[in-house]
């Protein structure tokens, strides 16, 4: 969870009347300054129907002394127009919140709960590890145990440095990559999100081939200029890029299945495509998998695609809940960071042994055999479900799932990059987060968020989940 979460909301309020950008990769852009037109059409509902007495008094406590009540910006709600429940408890695939209320959660801590709220074996290697000491700043077993399992899982990974977030992997892996190739520049795709890293924080739905003005007041548009956005599953923008600023790009980061614009997957034959064209270019072709690793499938979507990265991004699920990143890639590139060469990153809290350990408990509990094509099917019979309750009730949306990962989007087009979610119809999305809400389904407060599933969901969560999206969609057809 993260400040993107405005950021994309702001990326998507500037759409208004933009257009899909032509064959050439140049976006043709049209009126851009409407700012919140397709929200305005809408009201928000009045706060009180969104959470009880009590957490709006937390809330309105918090507001006092933390900008916006909130530590990251969406968990404000803005989008949804109320006040968020504030949370007191979770276990297994519920949350309950200090009035008592309580929510079958999709949410999961934005994606690292794979078993589910306080699991009885990650809560007990938590415990087990605050025993021995909460920190030490040098060398423990735990680190060398997670390296040695991700690098096995993941096939780009020989060498893997942990950090304490998705953000800090990120920016520490282009680091590595201009290290490595001497080049500045780096694109991305527009709704991709990839932490707040400050050169990463650029206006999206713009031309392919232009330098990024910044996003977020007080990023020096210096920085964001090191950035190109480009649509995402547009190949022919990618190359365009390349063409422009031949010998200039050091890498291209990319969610390859894009779980910050709802949840949109890669076109056949896109991520090949763009690792051929990062070869040809000598760039860096970089997964940002702190959403998709360990998400998708044990070992990430490279396993699954069979695409491999030279860098890859870690975070989330690796963390259990508890805050770790990690990145990673061959050993010829990894040399490069100090104390081994002269790229340098470091942090207090790297590794640390609790952190380290929830991470542990949680990929022990995701390896058993079966565990992904078990969760993945279970999920799949909720996706369809919904998907049947939108049919007979005359709703148009789109669902879509990868691995425990899944999304919605309500549309009758497919759904391929940012544009056509930003072309939905945003105001049904409210209507339907909000009456699930009410029903005790708690879906992101953002209609460019994935939503999670766990193990600790099952049968009567899925009885539960179509129940309540059968009397929801039944009053917006
Ligand atoms: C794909 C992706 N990369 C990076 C990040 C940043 O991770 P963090 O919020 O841990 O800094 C996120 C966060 O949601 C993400 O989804």
């Amino acid at each position: 969870m993260s400040i993107r979460r405005d950021f994309s909301d702001r990326k998507s309020q500037r759409a208004g009347g933009c257009e899909r950008p032509g064959a050439d990769g140049h976006a043709r852009v049209a009126a851009c300054q409407v700012i919140g037109r397709a929200d305005d059409a809408c009201m928000p509902p009045p706060a009180h129907r969104l959470s009880g007495p009590r957490s709006r008094a937390l809330f309105a406590a918090a507001c006092r002394v933390i900008p916006g009540g909130v530590n990251s910006p969406v968990r404000a709600w803005k989008r949804l127009g109320g006040h968020p429940p504030v949370i007191a408890s979770g276990s297994g695939a519920w949350m309950v919140d200090v009035d008592g209320r309580r929510y079958c959660d999709y949410v999961l801590s934005w994606g690292p709960l794979l078993l589910g709220h306080a699991h009885p074996a990650v809560v007990a290697a938590v415990e087990r590890a605050a025993q021995h000491g909460l920190s030490f700043g040098a060398c423990t077993p735990g680190e060398g145990r997670l390296a040695a399992l991700l690098c096995r899982a993941l096939p780009s990974m020989q060498q893997v440095r942990l950090v304490s977030s998705g953000t800090e992997a990120t920016m520490s892996a282009l680091r590595l990559a201009r290290a490595v190739t001497g080049r500045e520049l780096v694109i991305k795709c527009d709704g991709c999100y990839h932490g707040h890293v400050d050169a990463l924080l650029v206006a999206a739905g713009s031309g392919c081939a232009t330098l990024q003005q910044p996003d977020s007041a007080g990023v020096p548009p210096a920085f964001a200029a090191t950035t190109l956005s480009i649509p995402y599953n547009d190949i022919t923008a990618a190359e365009t890029a390349f063409r422009r600023h031949r010998g200039r790009i050091a890498a291209f980061i990319i969610e390859p299945v894009a779980g910050n614009m709802g949840l949109i997957l890669p076109a056949p034959g896109y991520l090949a495509a763009l690792r051929a064209l990062c070869t040809r270019h000598g760039a860096l072709l970089l997964f940002d998998e702190v959403m998709t690793g360990f998400r998708t499938a044990w070992g990430g979507y490279q396993r699954l695609c069979g695409v491999t990265p030279d860098l890859t991004c870690l975070g989330k699920v690796i963390g259990g809940g508890m805050p770790v990143g990690a990145y990673g890639g061959a050993r010829t590139l990894m040399r490069h960071l100090a104390p081994q060469g002269d790229c340098y990153q470091a942090g207090t809290l790297s590794g640390n042994p609790v952190a380290v350990a929830a991470g542990l408990a949680t990929l022990a509990g995701a390896r058993r055999p079966g565990f992904f094509p078990r969760q993945a099917a279970r999920l799949t019979r909720l996706v369809s479900g919904l998907r049947d309750a939108a049919r007979r009730h005359g709703v148009a949306l789109q669902l879509s799932q990868a691995g425990t990962m899944w999304g919605f989007t309500f549309t009758d087009r497919p759904v391929t990059d940012l544009i056509c979610v930003q072309q939905s119809d945003l105001a049904r999305w409210r209507r339907f987060t909000v009456g699930m809400l009410s029903e005790g389904v708690y879906l992101a407060p953002s209609p460019y968020e994935a939503a999670f599933w766990s193990s600790a969901h099952g049968e009567g969560e899925i009885r539960h989940t179509l129940a309540a999206a059968d009397r929801v969609l039944a009053g917006m057809g």
